[in-house]
């Protein structure tokens, strides 16, 4: 009997243990099988893809609106020391130890000729253009012009201004691309009208030079302009902006804006490739300076800097030359918000909506290093009939559909 009774039990245990194990198999496999189809049958699935996307979209919405980086003048004042990386298209010298006693030798020779002008370029506009917009360039960027011509650097009339452009152009260092070059630069200044070639070996260390011939270029050449903006190829202009910001000031008065830097310091590190020495400029602080990307001046005070910088000796660095001349004619430049010259702070979350919001770039007047498909696709963007930055808001349906959303979760803990 015990014998009996102690199977049946050992029985009904394993049919158990059998039961439990195919109820659990059952139970695991039921499991995924929920997982795989959430969107049709379970509406708790349903609900969290929702949560899910309103959860993107409460960030796309809010990196989108953003009204403007923090671009602090921490942010600005650190990137000081090695500011020329960001401010100059143009790539240093690649053999990096700069001869300074050749260029110290070499300073008093200054002054070359021009190859390639444009003597019509502002004398055929009646009354002389409202804006020459005077962009630095090496000969090898033809595809870097071509995008400034299609886009911000278009001439013909903004708000019912009229705009010009010159490239600034010096020889090309390498001279076995020379011949090339040489036909390429004459055909473009065929087509365009708009090249300005000038004698010297386009170096970094020579844009010095460029800002020189440039100024004395335009005192002579188009001295009937109103306003000049001088800056570089890799840069955003907003030249809507501008025009409607020059409207409000007199070109017959002394004016100088852009991204100003106050209180530099040379650097004095041997290695480095914008090291200064003491012999060459022994004071602790530059001079107030424009960020190379690009600033704005009046027809006054480009007469008065072309002047100026004929007394001022050689400089390398050309931003600083040119706070050299500024000081020389006491002339304060003026820091303008709308002038990003190191180009937007991107946050790390959604870099591309924020350098491609149109909206984002509607109040700024010029951002620097941008790629030329990033140029010409912001300007597309920023000149679509269908672009309303309003409009756009209202768009941001996710956001109203949260609010409403909002209350019930609020009022729950209530009820
Ligand atoms: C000069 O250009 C030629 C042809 O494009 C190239 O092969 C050469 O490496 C260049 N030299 C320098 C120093 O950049
Ligand atoms: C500037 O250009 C001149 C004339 O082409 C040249 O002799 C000189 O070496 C260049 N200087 C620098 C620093 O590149």
């Amino acid at each position: 009997m015990r014998v009996r009774l102690k199977g049946d039990a050992i029985c009904t245990l394993l049919l158990l243990v059998a039961l439990c194990s195919l109820l659990y198999s059952q139970l695991e496999h039921l499991v995924p099988v929920g997982n795989k189809e959430p969107t049709q049958k379970k509406p708790s699935g349903t609900s969290k893809i929702f949560s899910d996307a309103r959860a993107s979209w409460r960030l796309m919405p809010a990196e989108a609106t953003a009204p403007r980086p923090p671009v602090t003048p921490t942010i600005r004042r650190t990137e000081v020391a090695n500011k020329k990386v960001q401010t100059t298209t143009a790539p240093p010298l690649t053999d990096s130890a700069f001869n300074f006693k050749r260029y110290l030798l070499n300073k008093d020779n200054r002054n070359f000729n021009i190859l390639i002008n444009q003597p019509k370029k502002c004398r055929k506009i009646p009354g002389g253009p409202f804006l020459l917009i005077a962009i630095k360039s090496v000969v090898e960027d033809f595809d870097r012009r071509e995008i400034v011509r299609k886009t911000w650097g278009r001439e013909g009339l903004v708000n019912g201004e009229q705009i010009q452009r010159v490239f600034l152009l010096g020889t090309p260092k390498n001279r076995t691309v020379l011949a090339t070059w040489e036909t390429l630069v004459h055909q473009e200044s065929q087509a365009y009208r708009d090249i300005l070639l000038w004698d010297f070996v386009d170096t970094f260390f020579n844009l010095t030079l460029k800002e020189i011939h440039f100024l004395n270029w335009a005192a002579e050449f188009c001295h009937n302009v109103k306003f000049i903006f001088k800056g570089d190829a890799d840069v955003f202009v907003n030249v809507e902006n501008i025009v409607d910001f020059l409207e409000r000031h007199d070109p017959t008065e002394d004016l100088f804006v852009g991204d100003i830097i106050y209180n530099a310091r040379p650097i004095r590190v041997r290695k480095s490739k914008y090291y200064i020495p003491e012999t060459m400029y022994g004071l602790s602080i530059y001079p107030a300076y424009a960020g190379g990307g690009g600033f704005l001046l009046s027809s006054r005070t480009m007469r008065k800097l072309s002047r100026a910088c004929r007394e001022v000796e050689l400089f390398p660095i050309d931003d600083v030359f040119l706070g050299m001349c500024l000081q020389r004619i006491n002339l304060k430049p003026v820091l303008h918000e709308g002038f990003k010259t190191f180009g937007i702070v991107k946050p790390s979350a959604a870099p591309h909506l924020q350098t491609f919001d149109p909206c984002f770039y509607k109040d700024l007047m010029v951002v620097h290093s941008l790629k030329v498909a990033e140029i010409w696709l912001m300007w597309n963007l920023l000149h679509s009939p269908h672009l309303s930055c309003t409009q756009k808001k209202q768009v941001k349906k996710p956001f109203q559909w949260k609010k409403k959303a909002q209350p019930t979760t609020q009022a729950s803990p209530l009820g």
